[in-house]
């Protein structure tokens, strides 16, 4: 866990601006949910046999007696969110986008914090490729304003509970005839979870996958054609994809589209981004059945990633105003005032004492523009300005300050 200040966080709001703006010109609203839930609410979604809710959820029990848990990810508690306050009850789509701390009990690695933060979209009540496509079009755009470039998503199809045991069924033959060839982990996924031997980051495991039998090649037909229409709509839309049927999400809630996007910015298996479809996570957390897309990305892995490509956020420190003397102190409030007022940028000098100590600062936080007041500009009616890079200094008259340093 980590405090944020400074060039980083200033990559963090550049990012959120673009997202509130982005996704509400898509017509997402905003939700903040709390990051405290029960402990069921992931359980159920999540998965218990993922890692998440395995090893990595801060879970404790509350005063009240309530297992609860520091939410590891949104999406469950959107889902839980929209079923309380009966959202998901009309036939009309609802589109939530949010931003906000996660936590994952996970080892510390670049890019990788137990507090973390994600920005995720999540629509419900359109099962069409279409609203895909939609949704994977402003995430697109959402990262191109950023200035990202060679983005690539990697798609899969997970098909549905109803079309997974016939891949399962295939799978564990396959497996079987190598069985020695897989770790412990694998052995134990083999049974609880078979996707999951796909994601093994064992490369012992990755080379005994080879010529493994290929999920979209056992999807029941309404998938196959979900599947290829995506694809088609992608294509037509210049979103560049690639198919990866190893693809598998650490999430057990997904139907049909699974997505990624790996970034080389990260080093290896760090993606920058995740989501897919889950038309059944809804009813399994108790509210109506309504299907449902959406994703995350990861707030620090991209600041870390446009960081990397634009360098540190550009920032010029506001002008600094220092008065000398009792009188002028009360003035300089005034007139900070008088400029905040008007919406001028400007730091305020508030310890009284000498001037060269407060030039001292202002050079030390790389200010540009020094306005001096003291006794004798109070009663001429101006203000000293120095401008730091050159040493010059000129005087300007208290009533076009604000227009002065405006167009400064
Ligand atoms: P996820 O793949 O678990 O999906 O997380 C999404 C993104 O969060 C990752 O791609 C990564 O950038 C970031 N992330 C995950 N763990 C960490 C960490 N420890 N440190 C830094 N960043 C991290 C989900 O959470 C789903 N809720 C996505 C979704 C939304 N699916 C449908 N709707």
């Amino acid at each position: 866990m980590r405090d944020l200040f400074g060039a980083e966080l200033r990559w963090f709001q550049h990012i959120e601006e673009t997202a509130h703006r982005v996704f509400q010109r898509h017509g997402y609203g905003e939700i903040r949910t709390p990051i405290l839930e029960e402990l069921e609410v992931f359980k159920r979604s999540v998965g218990e046999s993922s890692d998440i809710v395995n090893k990595e959820m801060y879970q404790f029990t509350d005063k009240g007696g309530r297992e609860v848990v520091m939410r590891p990810e949104n999406t469950a508690g959107v889902v839980r969110a929209a079923i309380q306050h009966k959202l998901l009850t009309s036939n009309d789509p609802v589109l939530f986008y949010y931003i906000g701390q996660q936590f994952r009990y996970e080892r510390m690695q670049a890019g990788r914090y137990r507090q973390f933060w994600q920005i995720g979209a999540e629509s419900f009540g359109v099962a069409t490729p279409e609203s895909e496509a939609e949704s994977l079009l402003m995430l697109y755009s959402f990262l191109q304003e950023l200035g990202l470039k060679q983005l690539r998503f990697s798609i899969n199809s997970v098909g549905t509970p109803a079309s997974r045991p016939a891949f399962h069924a295939a799978f564990r033959a396959f497996f079987a005839e190598r069985a020695d060839r897989f770790c412990e982990d694998c052995h134990r996924r083999i049974e609880s979870n078979p996707l999951r031997v796909l994601d093994c980051k064992n490369e012992r495991c990755q080379a005994a996958l080879e010529g493994h039998p290929v999920i979209t090649d056992h999807l029941d037909e309404a998938s196959a054609q979900h599947h290829a229409r995506l694809k088609a709509l992608l294509t037509d839309l210049s979103i560049p994809f690639e198919e990866n049927p190893r693809l598998v999400r650490g999430l057990d809630y997904y139907t049909r589209t699974a997505f990624e996007l790996l970034s080389s910015d990260l080093g290896a298996q760090s993606a920058l981004l995740g989501g897919g479809r889950y038309d059944g996570l809804t009813k399994h957390l108790g509210g109506p059945e309504v299907p449902a897309f959406g994703w995350a990305i990861g707030l620090d892995r991209l600041a870390m990633v446009l960081q990397q490509i634009h360098g540190e956020a550009s920032f010029t420190p506001p002008a600094l105003l220092i008065p000398l003397g009792d009188r002028a102190a009360t003035a300089a409030l005034k007139l900070a005032r008088q400029l905040w007022d008007a919406g001028v940028a400007l730091q305020l000098e508030t310890r009284g004492g000498a001037l060269k100590k407060a030039m001292a600062s202002a050079n030390r936080l790389g200010i540009q523009t020094v306005l001096i007041l003291g006794e004798g500009e109070l009663d001429g009616g101006t203000v000293t300005v120095k401008h730091m890079a050159t040493g010059e200094q000129e005087s300007w008259p208290l009533g076009e300050m604000a227009s002065k340093l405006a167009s400064h």
